[in-house]
């Protein structure tokens, strides 16, 4: 156990517990599913300046954003979900991201993506392991009473900006970043929120609802204001509003929390009721390119 000066925290690890039925599931798709919307989103806005677009590989979307050639942005979630990934899908997914002249993607895989030998496939074709996320998911049952008087209100499409300005500033993202974050904004099945201090913006978060699932993501606040509980306050309201909307489940999706790099995202999931679901395993392709399909490559007119 470990002290958070507030409440008690448990070591991640120790969270880990069977799943109920379909649990798994629904952590995947719905993460697939806001993921997907914001890259689509993000592709219909005018001039679409961050060259974003969706391929597929079979079932799998494949979200790309051109402009960035960056793993977070171009990251595959949902593969070997729902139904086994094949070998063929893996090739698919080189060959459009290679296709769309994009070396830096992410495939987050869930340990229990089928089959069982997909990592393998993977390291195979000379991807190595990237970063470890940590999946939560809750019932709704009701949240943690906010510790801050943070006043929340919901974002609308036409004034999306301020929110777009809280997250570039936890980011540290640049103003050509702000198409990524009002997208989708007002779009079916997303709430945005906005956290005031008086009059100021300082804290935001975003909600999608797919199939009676929420997902909770896009937690930000501005550097100045950290350390006040505006964050878990905002999970508060998101649980509450996810209730109201007779969600069955919530799910999250952080990196992991460890004594080396602690995790305050992490943290206020667990102390609003969160379960740790798993631990997911991103791959990325090998630094130097040559995970490539050789056989295609040399196929390739002018290669
Ligand atoms: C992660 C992030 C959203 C947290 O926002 P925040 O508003 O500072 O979060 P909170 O204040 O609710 O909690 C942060 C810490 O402050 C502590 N805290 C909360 N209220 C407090 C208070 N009144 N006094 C002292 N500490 C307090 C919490 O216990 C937590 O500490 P812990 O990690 O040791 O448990 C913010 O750091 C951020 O924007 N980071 C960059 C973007 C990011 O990483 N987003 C999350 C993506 S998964």
């Amino acid at each position: 156990m470990r002290s958070t000066g507030r409440q008690t925290v448990r070591d991640s690890r120790a969270l880990e517990s069977d799943l109920p039925t379909g649990v798994a599931d629904s952590c995947e798709l719905v993460e697939a599913a806001a993921w997907t919307d914001v890259v689509q989103a993000v592709s219909e806005q005018p001039g679409n300046t961050l060259g974003a677009h969706l391929g597929h590989a079979g079932v799998v979307p494949l979200p790309m954003v051109s402009a960035l050639d960056y793993g977070p942005f171009n990251r595959v979630v949902g593969l070997g979900t729902g139904q086994a990934a094949t070998e063929g899908q893996v090739d698919e997914i080189i060959h459009v991201y290679d296709g769309a002249g994009l070396s830096r993607y992410v495939i987050s895989l869930s340990p229990l993506a089928r089959p069982t030998e997909l990592p393998d496939w993977f390291s195979a074709r000379r991807f190595a392991r990237g970063a470890t996320v940590a999946k939560l998911w809750r019932d709704l049952a009701p949240p943690l009473e906010p510790t801050t008087d943070l006043r929340i209100e919901l974002v609308t499409k036409s004034d999306p900006e301020a929110w777009a300005r809280i997250q570039r500033a936890a980011w540290g993202m640049p103003a050509a970043m702000t198409a990524w974050f009002t997208a989708a904004v007002g779009r079916e099945g997303w709430l945005h929120y906005l956290g005031f201090v008086g009059s100021t913006p300082v804290a935001a978060a975003a909600m999608y609802v797919s199939n009676g699932v929420g997902w909770l993501g896009f937690g930000a606040t501005a550097p100045s204001y950290r350390h006040l509980g505006h964050h878990s306050g905002l999970i508060s309201r998101r649980i509450r509003d996810a209730a109201d909307l007779g969600c069955s489940m919530l799910v999250s999706e952080t990196g992991e929390d460890s004594p080396r790099t602690p995790n305050p995202t992490f943290h206020n999931l667990v102390r609003h009721g969160f379960q740790l679901a798993y631990h997911k395993q991103d791959y990325t392709p090998g630094p130097d390119g040559e995970h490539r399909l050789r056989r295609d490559r040399d196929a390739r007119p002018g290669s």
